[in-house]
């Protein structure tokens, strides 16, 4: 179905068709995801976004925490390996460069130090990230610094964040026109959430998703889906078929929302939890391969 020029709208029969796992492939092949996440009282962001990037493929995930908070993810975390945030900027970074994908910013808090940490490793990382919440927070008044990178890069604002970053009214008016300027002009995958999240490609390609209920609306759905678009983005047998990444992060939009449609109707659209997007997860992706 194609809406605007270059806009394709992502309706419930379209299938993105992932392709099985090579059977010769290791842990390496399905990505080593770095994620900078958490802060005290934001316990729960990392995890969810730690379970929904392994749920959605990822190889290995290593998840920093503030030193503060390390013990809670330690007891949380079965396959995601949480570390404490070393001191030395270096020894973060050193970390970093050595994934595939950085995921930063689910829960990560509004601290001066962090933002400037946040601002350093985009800077400094030649790695795809996707940022998320407070790492997008991190760059208001500093957009340059997304100009100056060399790898993708992909924003996952919701309208008030988005709205924050650009200086743009609340509202923000035709969500398509200015996710697609956005993109365009700072040369990044901008994926602007709410009901029919628009995912714009500096190319100029966007895709509405048309999955996704209210029941999605609770605090820690966004958290999953930033760890499933780092997860596709990782992975290495992805990447042939589908060598753009924006249209990868479109179709995690639309596996996100899937997940939720399911869960509403399981569970219904007051008491569904961002965790039971989790367990949905493998149905979508099932479906899907
Ligand atoms: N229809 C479809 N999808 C919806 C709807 C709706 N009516 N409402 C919400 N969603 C989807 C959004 O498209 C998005 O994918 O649910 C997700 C919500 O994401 P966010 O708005 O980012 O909310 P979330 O991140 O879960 O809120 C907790 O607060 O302080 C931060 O860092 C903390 O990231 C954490 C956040
Ligand atoms: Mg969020």
């Amino acid at each position: 179905k194609q809406g605007r020029e270059g806009t394709r709208v992502l309706p419930d029969y379209a299938k993105l068709h992932l392709p099985r796992r090579p059977v010769d492939g290791h842990k390496g092949d399905f990505g080593k995801l770095f994620i900078l996440a958490g802060s005290e009282g934001y316990t729960g962001a990392p995890n969810l976004a730690a379970r929904a990037a392994l749920r959605t493929g990822a190889g290995l995930v290593f998840l920093g925490v503030p030193r503060e908070i390390y013990p809670i993810l330690a007891v949380k975390c079965d396959e995601a390996m949480p570390f404490p945030l070393p001191e030395k900027y270096e020894e973060i970074l050193e970390k970093a460069k050595g994934c595939d994908v950085a995921l930063i910013g689910p829960g990560l808090g509004r601290h001066p130090k962090t933002e400037k940490l946040v601002r350093a490793l985009l800077e400094d990382l030649d790695i795809p990230v996707v940022l998320d919440a407070d790492g997008i927070n991190a760059l208001c008044g500093h957009i340059d610094i997304l100009d100056k990178r060399s790898a993708p890069t992909v924003l996952t604002p919701h309208a008030g964040e988005f709205a924050r970053l650009t200086g743009c009214p609340l509202p923000v008016k035709d969500r398509l026109s200015a996710a697609r300027a956005f993109a365009k002009e700072h040369h990044c995958t901008l994926v602007l959430k709410g009901h029919g999240t628009v995912t714009a490609a500096p190319s100029g390609n966007c895709w509405i998703c048309g999955t996704g209920n209210p029941g999605m609306a609770k605090g820690g759905s966004g958290d999953v889906l930033s760890g499933m678009i780092a997860a596709l983005w990782g992975q290495k047998h992805l990447k042939g078929p589908y060598t753009d990444l924006s249209e990868l992060a479109a179709w995690a939009v639309w596996y996100h929302g899937k997940a939720g449609d399911k869960c509403a109707r399981k569970l219904g659209e007051y008491a569904m939890l961002p965790s039971d997007l989790l367990d949905a997860i493998p149905e979508v992706l099932l479906e899907n391969t």
